[in-house]
């Protein structure tokens, strides 16, 4: 994470100021940390690049510590730590300690396949079909398919950075483009895929989570997502060596209302992932559970409007805001923080983390004379994210 450290600084922040063609917006400070008499920890707003973002200011042993704002954080990196040098010579600080200071840095070449979730919501197009694999490790079983089917879009999901690391160099080596990689939660992810266009979904050895079954990827929600992308004789696929798991999945398939599952045991696969041969050789069976897909279904929408359609009073929310999280069924909100915008009225930052337990996301809301919006950028339209934007808004407007 890109810091100063320094002791004495000769001039203070001048807010909105601009220097080395980077701005300087607002300065907002926190409000619950000097209410328990704690160091206050500042926001400073900044504009580098047409990219806006915040950095932490906050008193650190005899010292103060700028840093990069872990919610707001922006690539290349270069650009946050020309906005810390930039403020540290604005105030003629004197560094003590500094890790922004790294010439010629080597910038990592884009990574083609590589996409980020906000890929998916606002630009993926494709007129062909599409296969997902799930959780694909080391990467075996999704080279081969796409290989072995040029004409298909396949979209690999992984949560795990070496493995998907592993498969960019592999796709790359071997000159594959038909596969896009994305480091996401699958079970979060189908909801940003139009209804009927996939081909087949793989689940190959998904972890059985024995203990914490919450965190399977196969559940009710996850299977009617599923069914709802697959086309027509679309195929949901899980293959597995924990009896448990295929006890469990089938148990749920076998509960849908209608729909056709095929089940094999130690079925032969041109070609066998790391964790089949570790299987294979301790003599466990395997087993394959497909779900077939006989439905169409509605298509969904992107779109979603996430604005604040009232005028929030902030000193009305400072007082009276629950800082005590409000969890329902499918998604939660907690108000983390709260700063104050000292040079102008009714004006501040909401810091706020909700939607689905999986994968919260965390926000600032910024509420500038009375007109409140997200800062950056609006949250992804998931399910879980709507029903907490709907709730804050009902808070924070008082509805
Ligand atoms: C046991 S490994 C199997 C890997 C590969 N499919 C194979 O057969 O060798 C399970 C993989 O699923 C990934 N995984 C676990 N939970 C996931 C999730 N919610 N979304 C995407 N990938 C996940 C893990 O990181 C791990 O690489």
């Amino acid at each position: 994470m890109p810091h100063i450290v320094f002791d004495k600084y000769k001039k203070e922040l001048v807010t909105p100021s601009k220097f080395n063609n980077i701005s300087f917006d607002f300065v907002a400070k926190s409000y619950n940390f000097t209410q328990k008499k704690r160091n206050p920890e500042y926001k400073i707003a900044v504009t580098n690049n047409n990219k806006e973002f915040f950095l932490t200011l906050k008193s650190k042993d005899e010292s103060l510590l700028l840093k990069a704002d872990k919610v707001t954080r922006v690539t290349p990196v270069q650009i946050v730590k020309d906005a810390i040098n930039s403020y540290a010579e604005t105030v003629e600080a004197n560094v003590v300690f500094s890790n922004t200071q790294n010439f010629n840095q080597k910038v990592k070449p884009d990574q083609e396949n590589l996409k980020d979730i906000d890929f998916f919501v606002n630009d993926f197009q494709t007129d062909k079909e599409i296969q997902i694999e799930i959780g694909f490790g080391s990467g075996r079983h999704l080279l081969h398919q796409a290989k072995e089917n040029p004409d298909i879009q396949f979209i690999g999901l992984e949560i795990h950075t070496p493995s998907i690391e592993q498969l960019l160099k592999q796709l790359t080596i071997q000159k594959i483009e038909n596969v896009l990689v994305v480091n996401y939660d699958a079970r979060l992810f189908m909801e940003f895929i139009n209804s009927n266009k996939v081909g087949r979904i793989f689940v190959h050895f998904p972890v059985p989570w024995d203990k914490k079954p919450h965190r399977r990827i196969y559940s009710n929600a996850f299977i009617n997502e599923a069914l709802r992308v697959l086309k027509i004789g679309g195929t949901l696929e899980l293959r597995t060596d924990s009896r448990k798991y295929f006890d469990y999945c089938t148990e749920l398939l076998t509960n849908l209302p209608k729909g056709k599952i095929e089940i094999d045991i130690n079925k032969d696969l041109k070609v066998s992932s790391k964790y089949e041969d570790r299987w294979k050789k301790q003599g466990k069976h395997i087993y394959d559970v497909t779900l077939y897909c006989d439905n169409l279904d509605e298509d969904i929408s992107l779109e979603y409007d996430f604005s604040f359609n009232k005028e929030i009073e902030f000193s009305k929310i400072i007082k009276n805001i629950c800082t005590k999280a409000i969890v329902e069924e499918d998604y939660f909100i907690h108000i983390e923080d709260i700063f104050i915008i000292e040079d102008k009225r009714d004006s501040g930052l909401i810091q706020v983390t909700y939607g689905s337990f999986d994968r919260p996301l965390n926000k600032y809301i910024l509420i500038d004379e009375k007109k409140a919006k997200y800062f950056q950028d609006t949250p992804l339209p998931t399910s879980a994210n709507i029903k907490a934007h709907n709730k804050l808004k009902e808070i924070l407007q008082d509805d």
